[in-house]
């Protein structure tokens, strides 16, 4: 059985990353979707012998490799069957959807459910299309109601997160399949960023869009990476999937694509997919224990529904009633640095996310700061 590392807080503020990068001294980070755990050692294999080859140029061959050991991932761990015809290598998920958004849209306008991925908020307008916000309903479901409002308004292209960030919520097939019906209704597209995919925790299945019905299939295209679940996201190499001509036709003549994924990324997600299995059950197992230790140790005050997928708890402070934005708080009081829910929805003043991608040790140490800041 793998065994899982986290190096020492010392250690990990060595890290160059954005996670761990820029804090005062005695700051535990718990901000950015990056992991602490020791590389998976086939990937971090796979990495070094590429440094001893001085094998750093571009990712030029037409990865075939990459392709055979996503479709087997896809499959053995996802039950989502892909044809590796239509797999299509871009840098990461993001600069991908920003490519369809505006290969889609052109000029006009993209939606999206918020609380949401804060890039949406602002990478979507500087590539010159507007964004139409989507508030979650107050359970956290998917407002299908107000998406069908902006479809008569005349919105064309839906990109749906799921698993969801920052609420770690997995849309269920139901909700999927009227998402779906909805939009094909209108002839919209559907992008279906399932980037956090891999790291579904015990209780929630995924379904993957593709996977849903014809109407997902004819007007949707899958963006997914190893780079969330295998803690790779500086290498860059994400893949986009379709299952129609239609939508392949749509990624055949996106302009930056496989070219600029990067060769390290390439070899480290092929090795991810195919020989990281042990490795990834490991950090799903310590992630399911992370949530059942915040679902006991949260301090009272702070509310939340625990995620079905992923590493992040989006936590509603408003009952604490604090006098200054959580995040401020939270790092001067208790030298924690959290993301701002204003980041991720303008309407989420009250709200922080917390990063629980991280051994046991440094989140007894996150929450018992946390609690001790509130005494
Ligand atoms: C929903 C979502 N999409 C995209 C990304 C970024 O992915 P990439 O680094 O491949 O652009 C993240 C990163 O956390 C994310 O949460």
């Amino acid at each position: 059985m793998t065994m899982l590392n986290v190096a020492e807080l010392a250690e990990l503020q060595k890290r160059r990353s954005e996670k761990w990068s820029g804090h005062a001294p005695g700051v535990i980070a718990s901000t950015v979707a990056e992991m602490d755990f020791d590389l998976a050692e086939p990937i971090a294999r796979v990495l070094h012998d590429a440094i001893d080859r001085s094998d750093l140029g571009y990712a030029f061959e037409v990865p075939e490799r990459l392709k055979e050991a996503f479709t087997g991932f896809a499959d053995r761990r996802l039950g989502w069957t892909v044809d590796p015809e239509r797999v299509t290598l871009a840098p990461e998920v993001l600069a991908g959807l920003i490519e369809l958004c505006l290969a889609l849209a052109p000029g006009g306008s993209v939606g999206f459910a918020t609380s949401a991925y804060p890039p949406f908020l602002q990478q979507i307008p500087q590539a010159g299309l507007r964004t139409v916000l989507i508030p979650l309903r107050p359970d956290g479901w998917f407002d299908l109601e107000r998406l069908g409002a902006e479809l008569r308004n005349g919105l064309r292209v839906l990109v749906l997160t799921n698993p969801h960030n920052p609420t770690g919520r997995v849309l269920p097939r139901e909700e999927l399949e009227q998402i779906a019906e909805l939009c094909a209704s209108y002839d919209a597209w559907v992008l279906a960023d399932e980037i956090h995919a891999p790291l579904v925790l015990p209780g929630a299945t995924h379904v993957p869009w593709l996977e849903v019905s014809d109407a997902a299939r004819a007007g949707g295209i899958s963006l997914i990476s190893a780079s969330k679940a295998f803690n790779i996201a500086g290498l860059k190499a994400a893949q986009i999937v379709t299952a129609s001509d239609r939508a392949q036709d749509v990624v055949r003549r996106l302009p930056y694509t496989a070219e600029q994924a990067g060769l390290l990324g390439v070899l480290a997600a092929e090795v991810a997919f195919s020989q990281c299995d042990d490795w990834l059950d490991a950090v799903l197992r310590q992630l399911d224990d992370n949530r059942a230790y915040l679902r006991d140790n949260l301090p009272d005050g702070i509310t939340w529904t625990p995620p079905d997928a992923t590493y992040v708890a989006w936590l509603d402070c408003r009952a604490l009633g604090l006098d200054e934005e959580p995040s401020s708080f939270f790092l001067r009081r208790a030298k924690i640095a959290l993301s701002p829910g204003l980041d991720y929805d303008p309407d989420a003043s009250g709200f922080l996310r917390l990063n629980f991608g991280t051994g046991p040790k440094l989140l007894e140490e996150i929450v018992s700061r946390l609690r001790s800041s509130l005494e």
